[in-house]
């Protein structure tokens, strides 16, 4: 694996893998990597002849009081890790490299959905996350992005960002992984104390329980959504969750509609100091389709 601080090098790197008109996979990451993140390698090995993970901890994404400077940063466990799931480029630029020392006079913006369910409580941090990714389109110029859809808002932004500022990039979800009870990994339930990360797997038992009351609702003008994200947050505020939102929505983001055969649920709660993110989706069989 090679691994690479700047542009210049980057590009390098990949002039003649373009020569060689291989394709390019590219996963953006932050680093402190986990079973989640390697799938995402793992899969841009499936798909694309060369990787290139980057890991750069964005300032421009997190807000004022947010965890920026605490957030872990384990380069050398990373960079062993990436090597034993074969990448083969590691970009790992400083805030210098990517930012400049002038103040950025532009920024990416996508609209609605950059302030629903996340950035209302995050303002800002969408713009941040899809201007980085912006700046990282135009550095790497990938042929496919590999995103997970553990972070579902974000991954929706950047494939409307793709699409609207055309960049010629296959954008690709890849599924969550999880821990055996349920718990969707992340960098941050580094956070949790021990207490807190045997509470954790109650967001996605939640998220579960709304599946199953959607599923076994044979007459589907009885769903009731609002309620139902109601009942899971009271769930989790009685578990000492302090819930930002549970919400059910159409994959799209849009408000759920009864007709519709597949939604997404979406929740966003605190464990102490830790704010958590999860999904689950959920798909109406075809044979209650017409009921
Ligand atoms: P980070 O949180 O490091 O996540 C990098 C990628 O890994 C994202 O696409 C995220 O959705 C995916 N991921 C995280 N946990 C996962 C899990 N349990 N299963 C599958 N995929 C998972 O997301 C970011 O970094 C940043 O916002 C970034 C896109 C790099 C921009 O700075």
């Amino acid at each position: 694996m090679r691994t690479e601080v700047t542009i210049q090098g980057l590009h390098a790197a990949l002039t003649p893998v373009r020569a060689a008109r291989k394709s390019i996979g590219f996963v953006p990451t932050m680093g402190n990597l986990h079973e989640g993140h390697l799938k995402l390698v793992q899969e841009a090995n499936q798909r694309c002849d060369v990787v290139v993970v980057s890991i750069f901890v964005n300032p421009t994404q997190f807000g004022a009081g947010e965890d920026f400077s605490s957030y872990p940063r384990t380069f050398e466990v990373d960079s062993n890790l990436l090597a034993e799931v074969q990448c083969d480029i590691l970009f790992a630029p400083s805030v210098e490299e990517i930012y400049g020392s002038q103040p950025q006079q532009t920024t990416v913006q996508v609209n609605s959905l950059a302030n629903d369910l996340c950035g209302n409580s995050r303002p800002g941090h969408f713009t941040g996350v899809a201007t980085v990714v912006s700046k990282l389109f135009n550095i790497v110029q990938p042929n496919v992005a590999l995103l997970g859809e553990k972070d579902y808002q974000q991954l929706a932004i950047i494939r409307h960002l793709a699409r609207d500022l055309c960049f010629d990039i296959d954008v690709i979800g890849i599924p969550t992984v999880r821990a055996e009870n349920g718990l969707a990994l992340s960098s941050r339930n580094g956070y949790l104390s021990p207490d807190e990360l045997a509470l954790a797997p109650a967001i996605y038992a939640t998220m579960q329980q709304i599946q199953q009351q959607i599923l076994t609702t044979v007459d589907h003008s009885k769903l009731n959504f609002a309620d139902l994200a109601k009942q899971g947050r009271k769930t989790l505020e009685a578990q000492k969750f302090v819930v930002d939102y549970v919400e059910i929505r159409n994959p799209d983001l849009s408000l759920a509609d009864q007709e519709g055969s597949k939604w997404v649920i979406l929740v966003a709660a605190k464990i102490g100091k830790t704010r958590l993110i999860d999904n689950l989706t959920v798909i109406r069989p075809a044979e209650t389709l017409d009921s």
